[in-house]
């Protein structure tokens, strides 16, 4: 008998949440044998019996790296977005992608559901740097797709009057780490490497930090972020603007705040001027 879409959706997320919470992590499509069993409209049992569908390639384990983690690892977002740019950075910047997709460097990727590598055009002369990925960017493979990505996104669409697009986004951890707790110093020293080679490759004129690790990452400084935004910070010649992250600006939405960001924000369209940020 013929099942509904809507059915046929339902019983397919119970199964794939079944598997998930057995540890399955990746699932292995067999497309040849998917085809094989599709009943035809008028396929008798003896009939059926002569088209004998294979079994489903099994789905891979995930082993335990040298390190003893046991990684997630599935296609990435990133990857098929860099792919689709064509551009000397993008092509540049792949490597990197895939080597964060498989990364095992550290035990977020046991917990990950895809890495979060970055977004946005890799020729922008302005980069974004957040925190890590919240469960939202776990779930699409994206950074700042949550609630704070919609303030970000409004930062920077309606504030900086720049295009979303035209800026590239990207975190200091690139795995959720769990329940949105902070990244710890291992792991952020663990992911370092994947970063410093964004920066350099992209070699945005402007990073604007965005939340108190990634305000430490960049400038170095072990101090409070009330402490480092406001100001332009000049590291390896490139200008480096602080501020508040946006989920502290939406637990404290207060006019002071909002001016402080804007303040801000505004230090980068300052330097960047205002228009298009890519031809
Ligand atoms: N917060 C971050 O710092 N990064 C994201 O990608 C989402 C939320
Ligand atoms: Fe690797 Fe960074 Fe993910 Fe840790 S957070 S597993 S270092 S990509």
């Amino acid at each position: 008998m013929a099942i509904s879409r809507s059915e046929l959706a339902r019983q397919l997320r119970g199964h794939v949440e079944l598997l998930a919470s057995g540890g399955v992590r990746e699932l292995g499509i067999n497309t040849k044998a998917a085809m094989a069993a599709k009943p035809k409209k008028d396929s008798t049992p003896s009939a059926r019996k002569t088209t004998p569908a294979k079994r489903p390639a099994a789905a891979p384990k995930s082993k335990p790296t040298q390190a003893g983690f046991k990684p997630v690892i599935v296609p990435s977002v990133a990857l098929q977005e860099l792919k689709a740019f064509d551009s000397k950075k993008s092509n540049e910047l792949q490597p990197v992608a895939e080597a964060v997709r498989v990364c095992a460097n550290c035990k977020l990727c046991e917990t990950r559901t895809q890495t979060v590598f970055g977004t946005g055009d890799p020729r922008s002369p302005l980069m974004v740097l957040g925190e890590a990925p919240g469960g939202d960017e776990d779930v699409k493979g994206l950074p700042f797709v949550g609630r704070s990505g919609k303030l970000l996104t409004d930062i920077i669409e309606k504030g900086m009057k720049y295009k979303r697009e035209h800026v590239y986004i990207a975190n200091v951890v690139k795995c959720r780490p769990p329940h949105n707790r902070n990244p710890e110093p291992e792991e952020i020293e663990a992911c370092r490497s994947y970063l410093e080679r964004q920066i350099e490759i992209i070699n945005p004129k402007v990073i604007l930090a965005v939340g108190l690790f990634p305000a430490q990452w960049m400038t170095g400084k072990k101090i409070a972020i009330g402490k480092l935004r406001g100001e332009v910070h000049e590291v390896n010649g490139r200008k480096i603007i602080c501020t508040y992250h946006p989920a502290y600006v939406l637990r404290n939405y207060t006019v002071e705040t909002r001016k402080k960001v804007h303040a801000d924000v505004m230090l980068a369209v300052d330097i960047l001027g205002s228009g298009p940020l890519v031809s």
